[in-house]
């Protein structure tokens, strides 16, 4: 097959020119960066796995009405999805104290919030995407008033129904970040999920023992990241049981 043009590089992904128009290949590299890239490494495999996780997901959330950008896995580190144009913010869903919430508001991590909290960072690597309010993204026009409305009502529903897939095998769903990107079909423009769901962007913990199964253990030095992930895979039934 001819090579593919290449549109973009980020820190985990790369995106290439898809087949048809309307469409980029998503390529999952194993790079990993902590801290907008002031820790950097690599985690042997994790292309792979988040590739098939992140498949796994966007499917089944598609099978519960959310508009998704997947189309379909192409092979192990790539998946064709559509064409978008990315809304420059990052949707933050928490259901329990950690990370950048702890440190902010000097919060014990582990602490169950008393209802899901949903926030917004502009996506800026020089700024370090900082926390933004609604006011803010209405003024700079990063997102229509409606698209807000919609990101927010989006982002719950994929937090319900992730909550209820991972608690069913023993992960407690902590927080995860998620991205929309505008899909225009003509005239029409239509809001739906893009970028990745997998342990790179979700704080999963053990439902029993409370053990990180996510990204926190390379930011963290924890060792043992790539068998986090596979354990993920695993209980969700895409790789085999050991
Ligand atoms: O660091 P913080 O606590 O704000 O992260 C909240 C959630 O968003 C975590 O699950 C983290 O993995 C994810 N996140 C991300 N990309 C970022 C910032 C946070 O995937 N740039």
């Amino acid at each position: 097959m001819a090579r593919r043009r290449q549109i973009y590089e980020g820190k985990a992904k790369i995106i290439f020119e898809g087949p048809e128009p309307g469409t980029v290949v998503q390529y999952f590299k194993d790079d990993a960066t902590a801290g907008n890239g002031a820790k950097s490494g690599t985690i042997i495999g994790k292309g792979v796995l988040n590739n098939r996780i992140s498949e796994h997901l966007m499917l089944r959330l598609k099978d519960v009405g959310i508009p998704t950008h997947f189309i379909r896995r192409l092979n192990m580190r790539e998946q064709l999805v559509k064409e978008v144009e990315i809304v420059p913010l990052e949707v933050v869903v928490r259901n329990v104290v950690a990370g950048s919430l702890s440190k902010r508001f000097g919060l014990p991590e582990g602490e169950r919030l008393p209802r899901t909290l949903v926030e917004y960072y502009y996506k800026n690597d020089e700024l370090n995407d900082p926390l933004v309010s609604e006011n803010h993204i209405e003024t700079f026009q990063w997102a229509h008033p409606q698209e807000l409305e919609d990101m927010q009502a989006l982002a719950l529903r994929v937090n319900d129904f992730l909550c209820g897939l991972f608690a069913a095998v023993g992960i407690t769903l902590v927080d995860f970040k998620l991205e929309f990107g505008r899909q225009w079909e003509g005239d029409e423009m239509r809001l739906v999920l893009a970028d990745e769901i997998s342990p790179d962007n979700c704080r999963l913990w053990d439902a029993r023992t409370n053990e990180k199964m996510d990204k926190d253990r390379f930011r963290r030095d924890m060792g043992r990241v790539e068998e986090a992930y596979q354990d993920v895979a695993r209980r969700l039934g895409i790789l085999p049981e050991t």
